[in-house]
């Protein structure tokens, strides 16, 4: 995270005695990166937070393997057929993934159980709905639109507030905002598309009573439950770098330019091996003669995950492409717009059309995306040939 922040109380200098209003101590823990080397919180319990009581083995649930794209095709994916089950943790869809990140689709109005990714950083884009993020550094409530950004390791829960769908994006690492769009110290610069005004976290402690708390904890070797004594959201005051935080995909502010700009100009985050991209309406390009769509392109050390999230995607119209669509254009594949769409938009340009409305998460990957089954559940067979029509 890019900027210091207190919540709660906390003690006037790190590392010295902080005591309960009974007397005994605040227990001290660090949440750091990078072996003490990076950005870090220290959070102050009422309990341990090393008191564990149980340890359980989970089955890992169907469904999380992974195939090969082949034969190499440019795929289409319709979520909007994938039924709900489980919660935004269990319910997971496996979309598609490798071994730097996982993007998968849930949709449930069921709260998950806690949950702690040992793995890496999640960045969970809500499409639809409302859903409260509650965590051991306190809660967000979160809308359509939010990226909620999890650090590795943080124990929390989500709960729904009715119906909601997510695209949920899982690091194998650290996921954050571009580092050209910071100063040498962290801050946001005036190019960058969105600062730290737009990131929403939690504002104070969230405290709750429990004993015997189970929390489902994802590592490398599988997933287990964990049995904690007190009940982990027993954080009063917390201070540092890192904590979950939410943006808004309205927040994002476009750049435009006089031609056609290329997708890093929508670039939001990066993590290891991947990026994600945000496309928002904006006013399109404005040079007397451009062509304000992609060009035909191949991107040849990426694998290209676009969910379509709202608005009308014009490079994309007749392919079947909706709301709610997600395309995979591989490497090895060229692609570009759907044809007659430059003549389409020229026409529409020249009718007096200055925007777009399109909205769209992309999350690219610079290893070969495998795909999960739920998207060959939701598969468009038919898209690969739509350019040739
Ligand atoms: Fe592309």
């Amino acid at each position: 995270m890019p900027y210091y922040r207190v919540v709660g109380e906390i003690p006037r200098k790190r590392h010295v005695q902080f005591r309960r209003p009974d007397g005994g101590l605040y227990a001290e823990e660090l949440m750091g990166e990078e072996g003490f080397s990076s950005d870090s919180s220290l959070l102050y319990h009422r309990h341990l937070p090393t008191a564990i009581v149980k340890a359980e083995a989970v089955t890992q649930p169907a469904g999380a393997r992974l195939e090969p794209n082949l034969p190499l095709s440019p795929r289409h994916f319709r979520t909007q057929e994938l039924a709900g089950a489980g919660d935004l943790v269990t319910g997971r869809i496996l979309l598609a993934g490798n071994g730097d990140v996982r993007l998968s689709y849930a949709t449930t109005d069921q709260p998950s159980e806690l949950y702690r990714n040992s793995m890496g950083d999640e960045c969970v884009y809500v499409q639809r709905g409302r859903v409260r993020f509650e965590s051991t550094y306190g809660a967000i409530d979160a809308r359509e639109g939010d990226y909620v950004v999890v650090p590795t390791g943080t124990i929390h829960r989500w709960v729904p507030d009715g119906q909601v769908n997510v695209l949920a994006i899982e690091a194998a690492g650290h996921i954050r905002p571009p580092r050209r769009y910071l100063s040498q110290y962290g801050q946001f610069l005036e190019h960058a598309p969105y600062c730290e005004r737009d990131l929403r976290a939690p504002a104070e402690p969230l405290l709750a009573e429990g004993e015997e708390v189970p929390v489902l904890v994802r590592t490398r070797g599988g997933l287990t439950r964990l049995f904690y004594r007190n009940h982990p959201f027993d954080v009063v005051g917390w201070d540092g770098c890192l904590y979950p935080y939410a943006f808004n995909i309205e927040d994002f502010e476009p750049v435009v330019k006089k031609t056609h700009a290329p997708p890093p100009v929508h670039q939001t985050f990066e993590g290891p091996g991947f990026v994600v991209c945000s496309f928002c309406p904006r006013p399109l390009d404005f040079h007397p003669e451009s062509v304000p769509i992609p060009y035909n392109h191949h991107n040849v050390d990426s694998d290209e995950f676009m969910f379509y999230v709202g608005g009308d995607y014009s490079a994309r119209r007749g392919s079947g492409i909706d709301v709610g669509s997600v395309s995979l254009h591989p490497a090895g594949f060229t692609h570009g717009p759907q044809p007659g769409a430059v003549e389409a938009v020229i026409d529409a340009v020249s009718r007096g059309v200055t925007t777009t409305s399109e909205m769209a998460v992309m999350v690219d990957t610079f290893r070969p995306l495998d795909l999960g089954p739920g998207a060959l559940a939701c598969e468009d067979t038919d898209y690969a040939w739509t350019w040739a029509r």
